[in-house]
């Protein structure tokens, strides 16, 4: 559910025709929906009301300072994999105590830096790492709380790309060596074992691969009781799919309904990270169409959006619906919808089925909230966009349009030229 709706033939985000936006702002531009976010977050609160949790926001799918500011404000955390994403997190008042921390590669400084900021738990992906953290946490005089994150060889069924819990893949360690790798932990001095991660990938549109992930984790939680170990935290990671087109994926309230009592038994604080399912249907991306091309047997519908702002289409093949802003009774046509950008691969849609637009008119790309903006670049020397929050009837610029001077800020012309 989501807040941005046709009222007459206009599209609104809440109370705000965004083509109001489109003419003060300019184009490109994001816009976010502060109600929309805010039931995102508490179908999660809701849903696992009954036992105790920890939602944290996955950095990685927007990283706003409003964004994480409003989160906050509502009790969710995060789940950071850098130390930008950690210094976010805490310039947003989000409490240590609910950061958790994941990444394969995580530095020396990273790593101080968190155990300075005394966050929840690492979510350590291998035992190499888990050794830099006791030497690093021995150094300090602290004890570092870690959790493993367990690679349960579970298929989501989702893009390659962001599928992340097979054996194949570089996240995690593998879970008939996790045993080893907690008896390991166990015997560093400087490690604080609390709690158990997984995350198998993103974009899941059925609750099964997290039953089926679970059960696995369970045995093994399970196993670690036998051994001593007790575990606080369990870290199930984020991953609910959200609709883009067509599909139907769960809601919190599902995945809470099935996997609540396969956690019965035990005595655990639940932590979520889900990134997508709260802020990619709370966003759009605003783009203006520049002209009209035909090529042979082809159509171009040309915009001011490119790869740029939106890679999503270009990397994933991913599918965004794309909306004309004043809706129209115009013939329908197939056409490529793409930006300004020197590249064959900068699309936002391919052989798309779209109602006849015209030039200088507003298009609404949807459900580009999560790993928008986020994986923007400056790419073809393009200032990246603007960013709005809309709340009811009012808006404001979350995100100032960079300008020219911004490209090139930070760079240097040495003497020698
Ligand atoms: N936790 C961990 C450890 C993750 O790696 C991720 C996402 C999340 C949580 C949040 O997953 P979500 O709830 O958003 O599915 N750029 C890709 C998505 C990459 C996801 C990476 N990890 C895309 O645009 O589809």
């Amino acid at each position: 559910m989501n807040f941005f709706n046709y009222k007459n033939g206009e599209l609104f985000a809440e109370d705000v025709p965004v083509r109001d936006i489109a003419s003060k702002i300019g184009t490109p531009v994001y816009i976010y929906s502060y109600n929309t976010l805010i039931r995102h977050f508490m179908a999660y609160t809701k849903a696992f009301n009954d036992i105790p949790h920890i939602i944290c926001f996955a950095l990685k799918a927007n990283s706003n300072a409003a964004i994480i500011n409003l989160l906050g404000k509502y009790g969710c955390g995060a789940d950071v994999v850098s130390g930008g994403e950690l210094f976010r997190a805490l310039s947003a008042g989000i409490s240590p105590q609910k950061i958790v921390y994941a990444g394969v590669g995580k530095t020396e400084e990273e790593i101080k830096y968190a155990l300075k900021s005394k966050i929840l738990m690492f979510n350590v992906e291998s035992d190499n790492e888990l050794l830099e953290i006791d030497r690093i946490a021995g150094k300090m005089k602290i004890k570092a709380p870690i959790a493993l994150r367990i690679n349960p060889d579970i298929d989501p069924q989702t893009h390659p790309y962001i599928s992340t819990g097979l054996k194949k893949h570089k996240f995690g360690i593998p879970i008939e060596k996790a045993l080893d790798s907690y008896r390991l932990a166990n015997n560093l001095k400087n490690i604080l074992i609390v709690g158990v991660h997984k995350h198998i990938g993103s974009q899941i549109t059925d609750v099964a691969p997290y039953v089926d992930a679970l059960k696995r984790i369970l045995i093994l939680i399970d196993s670690l009781i036998t051994q001593g170990i007790s575990i606080k935290y369990l870290d199930i990671g984020g991953g609910l799919g959200i609709t883009y087109k067509e599909e139907t994926p769960p809601l919190p309230s599902h995945l809470a309904k099935r996997i609540l009592p396969l956690l019965s038994r035990h005595n655990l604080t639940l932590v979520l990270e889900p990134g997508r399912s709260i802020v990619g249907n709370a966003g759009i991306l605003l783009t203006k169409v520049l002209y009209l091309k035909k090529a042979e047997n082809k159509e171009f519908i040309i915009v001011d959006a490119g790869m740029n702002d939106l890679i999503r289409p270009s990397i994933y093949g991913a599918y965004h619906e794309i909306q004309p802003v004043v809706k129209a009774n115009n013939d329908i046509i197939t056409a490529d919808i793409v930006g300004p950008i020197c590249e064959s691969g900068d699309f936002l849609a391919k052989d798309r089925r779209i109602s006849q637009v015209k030039q200088g008119e507003y298009l609404a790309v949807m459900s580009a909230g999560a790993y928008g903006y986020a994986m923007s670049s400056n790419y073809n020397s393009r200032p990246r966009s603007a960013e709005v929050l809309v709340k009811d009837g009012d808006y404001t610029i979350i995100r100032q349009r960079e300008k020219y001077k911004d490209l090139i800020k930070g760079e240097v012309v040495p003497d020698f030229i």
